[in-house]
């Protein structure tokens, strides 16, 4: 392996720590927000990439939030929108993260590979102290597309210039790790949820519960 490269949003930074916000502007409400919020922003990215009419992903943020609150029935001010939406540049990285990345073998270029837009995943790197860490930060707003398209894991492989049989992606997201795997990267599933594996006829060649494990996958 020459590098590791990282999904973002439930990988290592937790989507979910919006709902203590939610729940404050809507009473009682944070969890269902965050759930539904989080499911709604993965479905319109996939269907804007289906559609060919990308828009970035703070626009499908912006778009799956409003829906969520209109399909809860919760009335709201453009500033309680405002404020979630700002959320997402303070999301807390999940607590191994900063050590698990720096306790790899320094030889590893060690990136992120989401869909978030550039502007976002620097705000949430910078404010989780992950700067110094990572080589690079990588967006499919490059590429107007959103995962799995191929295309954007294609993408890592261009900019770090590493054959993708060199690549580790790590990622929490089912989905995600189908996609990476198809690819043809090898892929580690962070299972933070216990979750059931995706059923999508490609599987991970790793499965951990946290990033502590990662340098003991060395291959
Ligand atoms: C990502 O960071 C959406 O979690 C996904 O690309």
């Amino acid at each position: 392996m020459k590098a590791v490269v990282f999904d973002a949003y439930g990988t290592l930074f937790d989507v979910y720590s919006v709902t203590a916000l939610a729940d404050q502007l809507f009473r009682g409400r944070g969890n269902e927000i965050s759930q539904m919020w989080r499911q709604k922003q993965l479905e319109y990215s996939w269907l804007h990439a289906l559609m060919n009419r990308y828009v970035h992903f703070e626009t499908i943020n912006h778009h799956s939030l409003t829906h969520t609150l209109n399909q809860l029935q919760l009335a709201y001010e453009p500033e309680q929108i405002a404020s979630l939406l700002d959320a997402y540049h303070t999301l807390n990285a999940y607590p191994e993260v900063k050590n698990a990345l720096q306790s790899l073998p320094p030889h590893y270029r060690l990136a992120i590979l989401s869909n978030g837009t550039h502007r976002m995943l620097k705000a949430v790197v910078d404010h989780n102290g992950l700067t110094d860490v990572l080589e690079a930060i990588l967006s499919v707003d490059d590429l107007q597309t959103y995962k799995p398209n191929p295309l954007v894991y294609q993408h890592a492989v261009n900019l770090l210039h590493t054959p993708k049989e060199e690549i580790l992606f790590v990622s929490s997201n089912g989905w995600d790790v189908a996609g990476a795997k198809a690819f043809g990267f090898e892929v580690a599933w962070v299972n933070r949820l216990g979750k059931a594996r995706d059923e999508l006829g490609v599987y991970p060649d790793h499965i951990v519960p946290d990033l502590r494990a990662l340098p003991s996958l060395q291959s």
